[in-house]
């Protein structure tokens, strides 16, 4: 029997599905439910998550749901992943909200660890994934990939699900976690789910939250950045002139902490310093008010020259 804590929906979302959802908060309960959907033959899914869900989130369910029969989305707010110089104290933190939005987006279960069962005592194990956690956010928050490497091994080695779904508004962590799924041959499937925009094109974050309304006009000259990056190299543009184009409309709304702006293959992440001559992304990472922000744009290829 799986006991677990029973949420009361306190108002639809948009008009789908409603009712209840269950809060596990062991390993054992997760399993336990796991177990028993996997045996009357359900896909299972899991949905990785910090809380504070958004719309972006919610595109996660909804991929999730094309895949599996059951969703569960985690929540855990992870410290592993953030410096002490950086906002975990201050992450936003709304269970009851978000166990709302999953119910009423068609999740299934709630996972929602405690920090000592995630990391007991004399918690000892580090995993390193090397190469393609290097450079970008590598190297601005270079504690983030361990983090986000060994918080993930263990909710897919908790849950077993059959599949499990990641943004690419984090692209980065995206292919590190396919890396290391190989690399460990850990038995779920990882999907990457197309990120998503707010309507005044910002990209959908938890983090938006700490941005006042001038912020927020000042963060949308990231998304604007990157597709003048994009416009260049469809341009003809080559790599570095496409990134001054983006630069210069950082610089003219004002940002002056930008972490970087790259343009990177879009599977190795290798910086591309010429021509595009292959599928590739442009990065930006910059702060804005009070918060960091990342977001990324697929970057065609330019045609070979006939
Ligand atoms: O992308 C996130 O929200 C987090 O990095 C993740 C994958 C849930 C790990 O804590």
């Amino acid at each position: 029997r799986v006991v677990g804590l029973i949420v009361r929906q306190k108002f639809p979302m948009d008009g789908s599905m409603t009712g209840d959802i269950k809060i596990v908060r062991t390993v054992k309960d997760l399993r336990a439910q796991v177990e028993a959907w996997k045996k009357d033959g359900l896909k299972v899914a899991l949905v990785p998550t910090m809380g504070a869900l958004h719309i972006g989130h919610m595109s996660l369910i909804d991929e999730a749901k094309t895949k599996a029969d059951r969703i569960i989305v985690s929540i855990f707010v992870n410290p592993t992943q953030f410096a002490p110089h950086e906002d975990f104290d201050a992450y936003p933190r709304q269970e009851a909200d978000d166990a709302a939005m999953v119910a009423g987006r068609g999740g299934h279960l709630i996972y929602a660890p405690t920090r000592d069962e995630m990391y007991p005592e004399h918690f000892s194990t580090s995993i390193q994934v090397g190469g393609i956690s290097q450079g970008l956010c590598g190297d601005s928050r270079p504690h983030f990939f361990g983090g986000v490497a060994i918080v993930v091994a263990k909710l897919l080695l908790q849950a077993l699900a059959h599949v499990a779904v990641f943004g690419e508004k984090d692209y980065q962590q995206l292919l590190v976690i396919k890396r290391m799924v190989r690399d460990l041959n850990i038995p779920t499937e990882i999907i990457g789910a197309p990120l998503v925009r707010d309507e005044d094109g910002l990209a959908t974050s938890s983090r938006n939250k700490y941005l006042s309304a001038e912020d927020r006009a000042q963060a949308l000259a990231l998304n604007r950045a990157l597709k003048a990056v994009t416009e260049a190299v469809g341009s003809g543009a080559t790599a570095p002139q496409a990134i001054v184009k983006g630069a210069q409309i950082l610089m003219a709304a004002g940002i002056e902490r930008i972490d970087y702006l790259d343009l990177r293959d879009a599977e190795t992440l290798e910086l591309i310093d010429g021509p595009v001559t292959r599928p590739a992304r442009v990065f930006v990472a910059a702060h804005v008010g009070p918060a960091r922000l990342i977001d990324n744009m697929a970057v065609p290829a330019m045609p070979p020259e006939a």
